[in-house]
C-alpha cells in the first residue's frame, strides 16, 4: 500500500509513520508537511534514509502539488493529520485585533497561524485533489482508495463536571474555540465530499493524545519538560478541567483498525483508558512519577472559553473494529516521562528562541 500522510512531521503524524513502517514492511509512506513551528524533521531522523519513506515539503493548500503527488505516486490512502492544533494559539490569534497585534510574530511570521486557512481551506483542497485524482470516468473509485480524516473530540464542545454522559458519534457538534470550530468545519466538508462526490472517506474524532514527540506547548509535554528544567507547571484556572487521555500508539492502532475494517462514510470516536481525570490530578500523577512536590504548581489566569470536560465513548470502535485502548494512564505517563528525560536533544532546541518569547507572553506575564 502507498500512503500519503499529511502533517507527518508533527506529534501524532510522526508517531503514526513510525508505527506504520514498523508494522508494514512492504508499504511506502509519502509525508507531505509544510513544517510550521510544530513540524519537526527531527521526529523522523531515524527513518530519513529508509527507502520506504519519502518527505515532501509542501502545503496541503497547494492543489497542483497534492493532485500530482496522488497521481504520480499512485497513492492508495490519505491519512490527513495536517492542521494548526493549539487551542491557546487559536485564541491568541483571534485576539489579534484587540491589542495583541504582534502576537502572530511570536510563532509564525506568515499565514501559518491561520486556523481557517490550514484546517478548513487545506482540508477542502485535499478533498478536491483526491476527487480529481481518484474518481474514475464512470464515477467510481478503486476499492483500495481511502481518505481518512483525523479530527478531535473538541468539535462536540464541552460537557459539565456533573454530566455523566460522554461524546459519541451521535453527539451534536458545538465547537467553542477557533481551533475546534475550524476542525468542525473540516469534518463537515469531509462528509460532504462523501455524499456529494462519493469520495471513500472515514473520520475519527479522538481525545487528547500524549506520548513521545508531543510539542511542549501542550499540557503534558510542557509540564514534564518544565519539571525537568526545575520550572513550575502552569495550571489554568482552578485546574478542575477534565480531558480524556489517549496514548498516541493506541491512537495509531485505532487508525490502523479504521483503515482495515472501518466502513466508508462512517465516523469513529476514540478515547483513552481514563475515567474523568482533571488537570490537577493528572499533573499530581506526573509530580509523583518525577518525585516532585506540589510547590512546583503555579495557578495562572484561565483560558478564555475554557471547555470544562471532554470524555469519549469509544463503544462503536470496539464493536465494529475490535479496537480498544490498551495503555493505562500511569503506565503511559511513566513511559512519557522517561522519553523526555532521555531525549533532551529533541526538546531543548524547541524550547529556545521564539518559543521563549511565546512562553513569556503566555505564562511568565500571564498573571493569575
Ligand atoms: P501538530 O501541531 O503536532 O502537527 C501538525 C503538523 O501539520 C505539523 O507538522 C505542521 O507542520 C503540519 N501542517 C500544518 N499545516 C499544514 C499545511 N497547511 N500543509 C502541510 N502541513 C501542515 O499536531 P498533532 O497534535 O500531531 O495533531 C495532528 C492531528 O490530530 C490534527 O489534525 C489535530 O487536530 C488532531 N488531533 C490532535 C490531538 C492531540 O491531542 N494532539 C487530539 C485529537 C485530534
Ligand atoms: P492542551 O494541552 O492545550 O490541550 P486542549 O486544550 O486541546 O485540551 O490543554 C489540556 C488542558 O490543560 C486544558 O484544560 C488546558 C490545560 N492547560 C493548563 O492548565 N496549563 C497549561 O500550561 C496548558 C498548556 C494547558
Amino acid at each position: 500500500m502507498k500512503l500519503l500522510v499529511t502533517g507527518g512531521a508533527g506529534f501524532i503524524g510522526s508517531n503514526f509513520i513510525h508505527y506504520w513502517l514498523k508494522n508494514y514492511a512492504n508499504d511506502e509512506i509519502f509525508n507531505l508537511d509544510k513544517l510550521t513551528y510544530a513540524g519537526n524533521l527531527e521526529n523522523l531522523k531515524d527513518i530519513e534514509n529508509d527507502s520506504r519513506y519519502h518527505f515532501i515539503k509542501g502545503d496541503i493548500c497547494n492543489l497542483n502539488l497534492v493532485k500530482s503527488t496522488l497521481e504520480k505516486e499512485d497513492i492508495d490512502v490519505i491519512v490527513h493529520f495536517a492542521a494548526q492544533t493549539h487551542v491557546d494559539k487559536s485564541v491568541l490569534l483571534t485576539e489579534r485585533g484587540k491589542g495583541n497585534s504582534d502576537i502572530t510574530k511570536l510563532f509564525d511570521e506568515s499565514i501559518d497561524g491561520d486556523f481557517i486557512l490550514n484546517n478548513v481551506w487545506g482540508t477542502h483542497i485535499l478533498l478536491e485533489a483526491a476527487v480529481k485524482a481518484w474518481k474514475k470516468s464512470d464515477g467510481t473509485y478503486d476499492p483500495q482508495k481511502r481518505f481518512h480524516h483525523i479530527s478531535t473530540d473538541e468539535v462536540f464542545g464541552a460537557l459539565s463536571l456533573e454530566d455523566k454522559n460522554k461524546f459519541n458519534e451521535k453527539t451534536v457538534y458545538n465547537p467553542r474555540s477557533p481551533y475546534s470550530a475550524s476542525k468542525a468545519a473540516a469534518d463537515h466538508l469531509v462528509r460532504a465530499y462523501y455524499f456529494s462526490f462519493g469520495l471513500p472517506i472515514t473520520i475519527s474524532n479522538c481525545s487528547n493524545n500524549y506520548g513521545p514527540y508531543m510539542y511542549p506547548e501542550k499540557l503534558l509535554a510542557l509540564a514534564i519538560t518544565n519539571l525537568i528544567e526545575g520550572k513550575k507547571v502552569p495550571i489554568y484556572g482552578d485546574g478542575k478541567y477534565v480531558r480524556d487521555w489517549l496514548q498516541v500508539e493506541d491512537h495509531c492502532r485505532a487508525i490502523e483498525a479504521i483503515l482495515a475494517k472501518g466502513r466508508v462514510g462512517e465516523t469513529y470516536c476514540l478515547g483513552g483508558l481514563t475515567e474523568d481525570v482533571n488537570n490537577l490530578e493528572l499533573i499530581r500523577m506526573v509530580l509523583e512519577i518525577m518525585g516532585k512536590s506540589e510547590e512546583q504548581l503555579v495557578y495562572v489566569k484561565d483560558r478564555p472559553g475554557h471547555d470544562r470536560r471532554y470524555a469519549v465513548d469509544y463503544a462503536k470502535a470496539t464493536q465494529e473494529l475490535g479496537w480498544r485502548p490498551n495503555i493505562g494512564l500511569t503506565e503511559g505517563l511513566k513511559a512519557m516521562v522517561d522519553w523526555y528525560i532521555n531525549n533532551p536533544d529533541w526538546w531543548k532546541p524547541i524550547k529556545s528562541g521564539k518559543y521563549l518569547e511565546y512562553y513569556k507572553q503566555q505564562y511568565s506575564e500571564r498573571g493569575k
